[in-house]
């Protein structure tokens, strides 16, 4: 009798998408008359994407979605997981939003999933237990976010907007992830939000820690489980509030499994989250586009990706790379999104932030992003989306 092969699920691929603005943090600086170093080296991050007045986590997630649509077209979605911490409605799933502006069939479910930044990866693990349970059937993961902390805050440097669509399937192209998953929760005061706030409150200095004890934490439960040593994860990539963050964490991951580190190890990996800044859920699977793209040696590697929402949950999985990967990445996709950016001055961005939170009253809302899908305003108190002349 021939032995089965285990089947293999995972990543089919990726697309991204992110605001139609930038904000240099060069001018932020020298707004704030803070040295610049303090944001390029201190916390490794050069611009943050800021939403137009029409967009928000539907359009960009809706966007990041129609690129896998048009590779892949719609057949065996029969579920769509939507992640956000920047959820536009406390009761429709943003997600359903998406299912109509892409016109995708009727017969799917639709959810939308919350912890923080960690919920992309939760939607990552639901979608790998459906597809292993009728592996005909694909998921579409969308994670999205608008990263807002209240002006002239510490925080501040630390926004920024993004979208990170996924299509997980059996035999994907790009990566099969491994069953053993290392998990670890604690209920911290770290960062939250109300639900009558549009910004998060923060507690930076307790959230760095709790971050990197989310991370020793789930390193050490997915040893538990089985998972690979240390020396077999070729590359890491982490989700990245700020790109330092990841240095720190994996710093004191190396220091606890008593390894050396380099910190140039990380460096491809923040390529695109030095642009886009906080993505939230997206953050970590923006960090692995990047790495996809970028590193041209990653097929039949292990790669480890470490997932931290605050509140806090961490889960660190791991994957194997295809080795076929390069036929089937997005090289140069995402740098022609950032550059197409339409730069902001502060006081422009700041105009924008004052009018960015959610409402109930009616509104229109003016033409401006140059993506495939706009916000149009609420109406009658419900919000409605279109298409574009792009789309
Ligand atoms: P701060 O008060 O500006 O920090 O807040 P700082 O004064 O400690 O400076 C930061 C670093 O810059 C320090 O380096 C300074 O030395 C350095 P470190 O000691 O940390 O290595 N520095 C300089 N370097 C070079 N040249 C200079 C210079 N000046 C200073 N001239 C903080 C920083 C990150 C706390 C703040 O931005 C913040 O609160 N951000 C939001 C919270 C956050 O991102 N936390 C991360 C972990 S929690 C998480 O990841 C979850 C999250 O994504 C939300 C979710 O789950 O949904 C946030």
């Amino acid at each position: 009798m021939t032995q089965q092969q285990p089947m293999r699920v995972g990543i089919h691929d990726i697309a991204i998408a992110t605001g139609h603005h930038v904000l240099e943090l060069d001018d932020l600086a020298e707004t704030l008359s803070v040295d610049p170093a303090k944001y390029h080296v201190g916390i490794g991050q050069d611009a943050f994407s800021v939403p137009a007045a029409d967009e928000d986590i539907v359009t960009m997630g809706a966007a990041a979605a129609q690129e896998i649509i048009d590779r892949h077209g719609a057949e065996g979605i029969r579920t769509v997981l939507f992640a956000t911490e920047s959820g536009v409605d406390q009761s429709k799933a943003a997600g359903v939003f998406v299912h109509g502006l892409l016109g995708l069939p009727q017969n799917v479910r639709v959810v939308e999933l919350k912890q923080a930044c960690y919920g992309g990866t939760a939607a990552v693990q639901l979608a790998l237990g459906i597809v292993a349970r009728a592996p005909h059937e694909r998921v579409l993961v969308i994670a999205a976010d608008v990263a807002r902390y209240d002006v002239d805050t510490a925080a501040e440097p630390t926004q920024g907007a993004g979208a990170a669509a996924m299509l997980i399937a059996a035999d994907p192209d790009l990566i099969d992830l491994e069953p053993a998953a290392g998990v670890f929760t604690a209920d911290v005061d770290d960062f939250w939000r109300p639900n009558d706030r549009s910004t998060a409150l923060v507690d930076g200095r307790l959230s760095v820690s709790a971050y990197v004890n989310a991370f020793v934490g789930a390193w050490d439960d997915l040893a538990g489980q089985g998972g690979p040593a240390y020396d077999d994860i070729a590359r890491f990539v982490h989700h990245q509030p700020f790109t330092k963050m990841a240095i720190k964490a994996h710093r004191k991951l190396t220091q606890h499994v008593g390894v050396p580190f380099d910190e140039s190890d990380l460096a491809l990996g923040f390529t695109y989250n030095r642009q886009t800044g906080n993505t939230y859920t997206a953050s970590l699977w923006i960090g692995l586009a990047a790495l996809l793209d970028l590193d041209d040696d990653l097929g039949g590697e292990r790669i480890g990706l470490f997932s931290y929402g605050s509140g806090s949950v961490g889960e660190l999985i791991t994957g194997i790379v295809r080795p076929e990967y390069q036929d089937h990445r997005r090289q140069g996709r995402v740098r022609e999104l950032l550059a197409a950016r339409v730069p902001l001055t502060v006081p422009e961005y700041r105009e924008l932030h004052a009018a960015g939170a959610a409402t109930s009253e009616d509104v229109e809302r003016p033409r401006v992003t140059a993506g495939p899908f706009r916000f149009a305003g609420v109406r009658s108190g419900a919000r409605h989306y279109e298409r574009t002349a792009q789309a």
